[in-house]
């Protein structure tokens, strides 16, 4: 799985103001739309285009247009919701599926209680939002389902992620879809943050994105 950090400095600005725990919630939400935007142009670098050619007021062009099917953008509950604006505004044309996952504060084990996504993904390009890469056990799950159902290319895109949370995504995957598959699997995120914490939270981080978007 590649994982990319976008290095920009208005990524890092607004990020920065993200983290700030004086930031609040109208501020936070709007800075997660701008952010996701930023990310969203290196996300979407290998989004499936096919050659056309238009006619200009002066001759006929040689260009490029989004192929079919439709990109897949799939916002993960609660906190992913905060990601979806700002993702469509790059890919308004894409197909929305939603899936609700809630991660046990305890046992940090995912629960996915919402799946709102085509049975059949077969040869689809798929766009995961999720603002937290933390222990990574919410990403596998996704990741999994998504393969499982025959997406062949997904990206994730994240505000913050963890190093530990990376790993551990490759190794559930390892052990849920062997390595029979062919999908290309990468991540996208504002930030590599330093490690987590005893409560699965990521330090130094930002706090609880859905929390700090709708709590
Ligand atoms: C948070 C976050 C991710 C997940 C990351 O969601 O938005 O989905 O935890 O954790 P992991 O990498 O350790 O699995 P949460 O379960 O708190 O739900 P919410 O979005 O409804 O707040």
């Amino acid at each position: 799985m590649d994982t990319l950090v976008v290095d920009h400095p208005l990524v890092a600005h607004k990020l920065t103001t993200l983290r700030d725990t004086h930031t609040d919630s109208p501020t936070f939400r709007k800075l997660t739309d701008e952010l996701v935007t930023l990310l969203a142009y290196e996300a979407t670098r290998d989004v499936r285009v096919a050659e056309v050619t238009v006619q200009t007021p002066l001759v006929p062009a040689t260009g490029f247009q989004l192929t079919r099917p439709r990109p897949l953008v799939v916002p993960i509950l609660r906190a992913g919701l905060g990601m979806l604006d700002g993702m469509t505004r790059m890919l308004p044309t894409a197909e929305i599926g939603f899936l609700g996952m809630a991660r046990d504060e305890q046992t940090l084990q995912p629960a996915t209680y919402a799946d709102r996504l085509p049975q059949d993904l077969s040869g689809r390009q798929c766009y995961v939002l999720d603002p937290m890469l933390a222990t990574g056990g919410t990403l596998a799950a996704a990741l999994t389902l998504l393969v499982e159902r025959g997406a062949d290319h997904i990206t994730a895109i994240c505000l913050l992620a963890a190093p530990e949370g990376v790993s551990s995504v490759e190794e559930k995957l390892a052990r849920s879809l062997g390595e029979e598959h062919t999908a290309t699997l990468r991540v996208v995120t504002a930030a590599m943050d330093e490690r987590l914490d005893e409560n699965g939270f990521i330090v130094p981080g930002l706090g609880d994105a859905g929390d700090r978007l709708y709590g």
